[in-house]
């Protein structure tokens, strides 16, 4: 069974759908952490207090030393994966270094496309025809690291930023769980940027 520590700082949607693969039988693992950078996030409240951490930055001096907390409460939950969930602050090269390898974020585009803020405004503001999201291992580079899975859907007429967002986080969710079943059965790594599967090279990503 996988211990998993999730860093969140909103609402937590995709948070509760590994909890809910975990409860379903359909992911081996146990959420051992939340963890975030906002002490109001409603993310926190689905765990039990004893596995939430969280603290504001501006408690901090920098953010070497925020990112120091939270690596040390993250090293305390004795994670094996480690998955950004909506969690929206850049984390420093350091704490990257810290976790490389175990450490994951899902991100609402098709990366290369639309790193960073605002993807699907974005998106429709370039006429994409289709959108999606990514799950993606985690380099300093902001959103930068290998591909490992990625979920596409349709962009329709008339569609807002919020319209898409909906359309791509029903998607994100299944792509996560389908992304976290490969790495816990430790069927999946990436080594010097090449994805690997069953040990051998992947040279695009899985696509759900
Ligand atoms: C998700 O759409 C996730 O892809 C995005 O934030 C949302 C969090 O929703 N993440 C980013 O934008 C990371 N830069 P959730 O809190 O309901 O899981």
């Amino acid at each position: 069974t996988a211990r998993i520590a999730v860093l969140a700082s909103g609402r937590g949607s995709n948070l509760q759908a590994i909890i809910d693969a975990i409860a379903a039988g359909t992911l081996d693992a146990e959420v051992i952490g939340v963890l975030s950078d906002k002490p109001d996030a409603s993310a926190l409240l689905k765990v039990a207090p004893e596995r939430r951490w969280a603290r504001s930055p501006k408690a901090f001096a920098d953010r070497a030393a925020f990112d120091a907390a939270l690596g040390d409460a993250l090293a305390g939950f004795a994670p094996d994966w480690i998955v950004c969930a909506g969690y929206m602050r850049i984390l420093g090269e350091a704490f990257v270094q810290r976790f490389a390898g175990r450490l994951i974020n899902i991100h609402p585009s098709l990366l290369p496309k639309y790193k960073g803020l605002h993807t699907h405004a974005r998106a429709l503001e370039a006429g994409d025809a289709e959108a999606g999201a990514s799950v993606h291992f985690v380099v300093p580079d902001l959103d930068a690291g290998t591909v490992l899975a990625q979920a596409h859907v349709p962009v329709q007429a008339g569609d807002t930023p919020e319209a898409l967002a909906q359309r791509v986080l029903a998607v994100e969710h299944p792509l996560l769980i389908a992304s976290l079943r490969w790495l816990v059965a430790g069927r999946v790594a990436e080594r010097h940027g090449q994805l690997q599967v069953d040990g051998h090279p992947l040279f695009s990503p899985l696509r759900l």
